[in-house]
């Protein structure tokens, strides 16, 4: 009946349940490192973006702790009213000096970044050219901006080149792209994007979130450029670099980095970041915590890598159906969504949580298993995780590969 919206509500329910694509939640009832706690049992934890381990650090722990005794748990108010806290300047500062850029912008999420972001910088007659693979927070930052929107592809720089040239109008063009990309951990071309922007007069924004503290030496996919350098290899600084805190740097939040002029037109007009209570200054100091453990600790990465390499190794021998990353995310890629969901399921009955990640977060005949590993993780269960995944044993895998 129109009018109904519980009725509505449920028939909206029963059609998400019976394509497979309900999502539920696990409550976590401690950590979320390597092994976590959830209804009574221990799983391996497969699925975090802790890359480093540092989520659980006990110097993070300390930062926090000490700074929610000084400044308290909340910010109060807005960065631009009172909210502004000496935590979140000393990581801007932290950060600006890592990256070697002249500032950067601590926003309370990396979504709130690049919705903010995109929004505050195009608008109406101007065009966003983008991955058709990008994160989510970039789509939605890209429409509300009221740019057109040009998607090309996935990786397809000659249609981005064709693309960039149709938008040749008056108004500005953005070339958009993760530097990783999320669900497939695949790089993308960022000399041949920068390449493409410069030749068509376009701006640059990288959303770096899964490169930051885990390629490189951890200034991640632009290690070894400083802003402003106009060098083909490995790539030029994006004219709008942002990356998150709550994955490699153990906190949570993220930054964007860039000119002096960026960061402070974003202050102006970025109305996510105006319009919102300041992060609270403790998870300002534990992420200032993680960037200087993510500086220094390049064992972490060293050991991510052999990681890396391991499963890759072992699930080549299997026949696992593997994608082409060399990243920490290492999806199976199934198909359908209720095998990858009847496998998720079985793997957490074996006491191995990995998420089966379905549209619309992956396009249609995408769904997968998205397996990430991390430093804070041993051979053992890098071992553990193979054997519960051996095709034999496993009669949804049987089927995909
Ligand atoms: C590529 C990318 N950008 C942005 C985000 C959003 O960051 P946050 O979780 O801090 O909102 C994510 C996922 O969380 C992501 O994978």
């Amino acid at each position: 009946m129109p009018g109904d919206l519980q009725a509505e509500l449920q028939s909206r329910l029963a059609d998400i349940e019976a394509a497979s694509l309900y999502r539920r939640r696990y409550v976590q009832a401690r950590g979320h490192g390597p092994v976590v706690e959830s209804d009574g049992r221990r799983y391996l934890n497969f699925c975090s973006n802790d890359y480093l381990g540092l989520a659980e650090h006990p110097d993070l722990q300390r930062a926090m702790a000490e700074s929610a005794r000084r400044h308290g748990s909340g910010s109060g108010a807005s960065q631009l009213i009172s909210g502004h806290n000496r935590e979140h300047a000393a990581l801007e500062e932290a950060i600006a000096d890592f990256l070697g850029c002249d500032r950067a912008l601590y926003f309370s999420t990396g979504y709130a970044a690049n919705v903010g972001t995109l929004d505050a910088l195009m608008g109406r007659g101007d065009s966003i050219v983008a991955d058709a693979l990008n994160h989510a927070s970039l789509i939605d930052g890209a429409r509300l901006s009221g740019a057109a929107k040009l998607i090309f592809p996935h990786a397809d720089l000659a249609a981005a080149q064709t693309q960039l040239r149709e938008a040749s109008g008056a108004g500005n063009r953005l070339l958009l792209s993760d530097s990783v990309f999320s669900m497939d951990g695949d790089r993308a071309d960022l000399a041949g994007l920068a390449g493409l922007a410069a030749r068509h007069h376009a701006w640059t924004m990288v959303d770096d979130a899964h490169g930051f503290g885990v390629l490189g030496d951890g200034r991640g996919a632009f290690t070894g450029m400083r802003p402003g350098q106009c060098l083909d290899t490995p790539a030029p600084w994006p004219d709008v670099y942002v990356a998150t805190l709550g994955k490699a740097a153990g906190a949570a939040g993220a930054f964007v980095a860039g000119s002096h002029a960026l960061i402070e037109y974003l202050i102006q007009r970025a109305r996510s970041y105006v319009f919102s209570t300041a992060p609270p200054p403790p998870v300002a100091a534990a992420a200032r915590a993680g960037l200087a453990l993510l500086r220094q600790e390049h064992w972490r990465r060293d050991r991510l890598r052999g990681h890396i390499e391991r499963f890759r190794a072992g699930a080549r021998a299997m026949g696992l159906p593997l994608v082409e990353s060399q990243t920490p995310i290492q999806p199976l890629l199934l198909g359908a969504p209720d095998t990858a969901l009847a496998l998720s399921d079985s793997l957490r009955r074996q006491g191995v949580l990995v998420s089966a990640i379905r549209p619309p977060t992956v396009p249609p005949g995408t769904s997968r298993l998205r397996i990430t590993l991390t430093a804070g993780h041993d051979e053992d269960q890098i071992d553990r995780l193979l054997d519960v995944l051996d095709v034999a044993r496993q009669p949804g895998l049987r089927r995909a590969v």
